[in-house]
């Protein structure tokens, strides 16, 4: 026992130790069951998915793992849904298109899947616990969720995000410091007045709410988990170091990316998605670097992206596709999530001498 044990009585767990859910394709049923059976929180981010590609989805982790489990989902911010002025945006990229030999997006995107639908489906389906991000669900969702016994947490990037959680009723939440890798979640104040280090945040928000703090951003080895104890968080979560684990959906470009060079000056970055977002720099980032702050919103920009994203993770190019990376990235190895989290856990109790 390395805490108070407040995350593990929640959610049932061995371990305080949630693996991050990864939106946009990178999370496997076989990465969430191998956290969860190892004694952690294994996480599925949903948030792509339509209401039965997730009905399904929490069938087959029911099927994988008769541990507790998260599924995460985005919760949508005001102006997502507005129209823009596409040409100008098709314009810019339209150099990779060509490259890539894909064509270019026409003038009216596909729709993004309904959080209303996702949040009533995947309530339905009953996970034991929903994550969520970017947002706080409404409190008939909320209420809901606790009729059907089913944890919720949100993620704070801020310490006013994190207290809004509390008072939401959420059961508990995420202290996610920009040090993370994958999207910023700021949903109180502008992003760029919401980048908080983990070290500083982590203590914050634990003085300032009473439910369990889990530590997000820049955890990656035994150290790292130590750290976040000491500062106040009752368990962590931790992202990149499972997206670099054996059973996750990352390219193998992708996870030889994490080892490399560029990883150990990651960057936030707006183009990929129209939303901030961390990443290892590529040639994509650098030619394009003069317009982040010109490109459309989430999810437009997203969209526009996809063809690209999609053509170059095939064909194996990291200089096209978005590496999501955490600062820690370099404290990672390539091995089972298993090995994984059996080593946090016993270089965490070592670090804080309690072997
Ligand atoms: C590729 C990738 C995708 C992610 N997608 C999501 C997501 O859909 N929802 C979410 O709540 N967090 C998402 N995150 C954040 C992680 O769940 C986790 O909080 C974060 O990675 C922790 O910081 P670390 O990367 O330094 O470990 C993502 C992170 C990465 C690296």
């Amino acid at each position: 026992m390395i805490t108070r044990g407040r995350v593990e009585a929640l959610f049932g767990l061995e371990h305080p130790i949630v693996q991050g859910p990864f939106g946009g394709g990178l999370s496997t049923v076989r990465l969430a069951a191998a956290v969860s059976e190892a004694g952690g929180l294994g996480s599925f981010g949903a948030h792509i998915l339509e209401p039965e590609q997730i009905t399904k989805l929490v069938a087959e982790l029911k099927a994988a793992t008769d541990r507790p489990f998260a599924v995460n989902l985005w919760v949508p911010q005001a102006g997502e849904t507005e129209p823009a002025e596409l040409a100008a945006h098709i314009d810019r990229l339209r150099p990779y298109y060509e490259e890539l030999g894909v064509p270019a997006p026409g003038p009216v995107l596909p729709p993004s899947p309904s959080f209303a639908e996702q949040v009533e489906a995947l309530v339905e389906a009953a996970p034991p616990v929903i994550s969520f991000v970017m947002g706080i669900p409404s409190p008939e969702v909320l209420a809901e969720a606790g009729r059907r016994g089913i944890r919720t947490i949100g993620t704070a990037t801020t310490v006013d995000e994190a207290v809004a959680v509390e008072a939401a009723g959420m059961d508990a939440v995420v202290a996610s410091g920009s040090d993370a890798g994958g999207h910023r979640g700021a949903f109180l104040r502008l992003v760029d007045e919401s980048l908080v280090g983990t070290f500083s945040l982590v203590p914050q928000v634990a003085d300032a709410v009473t439910i369990p703090v889990i530590a997000a951003g820049g955890i990656a080895d035994g150290r790292g988990v130590a750290a976040a104890l000491v500062l106040g968080a009752d368990g962590v979560q931790i992202g990149t170091g499972f997206l670099a684990t054996d059973e996750s959906g990352a390219s193998a470009v992708h996870k030889r990316a994490l080892h490399g060079p560029d990883a150990r000056t990651t960057v936030l970055t707006r183009l990929f998605s129209g939303r901030l977002a961390r990443g290892i720099p590529n040639r994509f980032v650098r030619e394009l670097r003069p317009y982040e702050d010109a490109v459309p919103p989430y999810p437009i920009q997203n969209a526009l992206m996809l063809p690209i994203r999609r053509a170059a993770a095939e064909r194996g190019l990291p200089d096209l596709v978005n590496l999501w990376s955490g600062q820690a990235a370099p404290l990672t190895t390539p091995r089972s999530a298993r090995d994984y989290l059996e080593a946090l856990v016993a270089d965490a109790a070592r670090t804080l001498g309690h072997t």
